[in-house]
């Protein structure tokens, strides 16, 4: 039997996340809506494509929240975008109340999934999906360090003119402006990529970095990235669907590493069955510590305007 995956929220980001999960046949698949007839309308089209992709995962779309029912898997999506000048903190008030709801269901439908949160502002929501959940903390995360290290990586490959492939590199901290982008560990090939690129290009390549969500906003001006964002996702589910132990970067309950606590912030993990398996604790120097402590910092600002404890 397949594995069962539901997507809560079936706009840009959701519906081309359920897209990329059955095209590569990662499980079948619920999107779940609050609008009538969309989610069904869109899983209904993306099965008139599988004959011609060659797939065989089903999709199904449903208005009832109910329909997560004994998920493996849950990603949330649903909440509003920022509009051009919108930071994500400005989404904190209304999304809290959806993705909070979107909670109650899995609580009661799924206590097994394992659950992935996309909504921004997104270490907040997580939080707060840690919160509402109860689950064991393992097994709830964040998707955005994924999201923010492939920005980081493109930008690399481009500036040097090579393949997005061989370049690596991690985003940790919060999905936010103050976001950590590690140059010290970026290499392209085994080469770090501070012999390869000079100081004030890297810099410059850093800030993009922190502002690469807001940079396609203010080019689509009706809503945020979905692209990166979705295949940024899928990648840490076929992690955890294939027991692949990735070492990503994900939003995950910190219990004392890089002196956080209590907390869910980007950091790296071991991706695997068990959902966060570990957290891997990098060599940090003491301005990248602090860099992760202000972002992170952040993050408790914004939970605490929540007032959830
Ligand atoms: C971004 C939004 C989705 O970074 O947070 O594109």
């Amino acid at each position: 039997m397949n594995r069962k995956i539901t997507v809560f929220g079936a706009g840009f980001v959701g519906s081309t996340t359920a897209q990329r999960l059955i095209e590569k046949e990662l499980g079948d698949v619920v999107m779940i809506d609050i609008i009538e007839g969309m989610p069904q309308g869109k899983a209904l089209d993306m099965m008139e494509s599988a004959c011609l992709e060659g797939f065989d995962a089903k999709v199904t779309g449903s208005n009832n929240p109910a329909d997560c029912r004994d998920s493996d898997l849950i990603i949330i999506t649903s909440g509003v975008a920022r509009k051009p000048g919108m930071s994500r903190d400005d989404l904190l008030k209304t999304n809290a109340e959806i993705v909070g709801s979107v909670c109650e269901a899995i609580k009661l439908h799924a206590p097994n999934a394992i659950v992935i949160v996309v909504s921004n502002p997104l270490d907040v929501m997580t939080y707060l999906a840690g919160v509402k959940l109860g689950f064991p903390k393992n097994r709830v995360m964040g998707m955005a360090g994924v999201l923010d290290s492939a920005r980081f990586r493109c930008f690399i490959a481009m500036e040097l003119g090579v393949s997005m492939r061989d370049v690596d590199a991690m985003v940790l901290g919060g999905h936010g402006d103050d976001m950590v982008p590690l140059v010290r560990y970026a290499t392209v090939a085994g080469i770090k990529v501070e012999d390869l690129i000079p100081k004030e290009r890297l810099d410059a390549l850093v800030t993009r970095t922190r502002n690469g969500g807001a940079e396609i906003v203010n080019l689509l001006k009706t809503g945020s990235a979905y692209y990166a964002p979705s295949s940024s996702v899928v990648e840490m589910a076929r992690a955890i669907l294939h027991d692949e132990k990735r070492v990503l970067p994900v939003a995950a309950w910190c219990t004392g590493q890089y002196g956080i606590r209590d907390m869910f912030v980007g950091v790296p993990v071991v991706l695997g069955a068990g959902g966060v398996e570990r957290i891997v604790e990098l060599e940090l120097t003491a301005d990248e510590l602090a860099q992760l402590k202000k972002s992170a910092d952040h993050v408790l600002a914004n939970v605490r305007r929540l007032n959830l404890s």
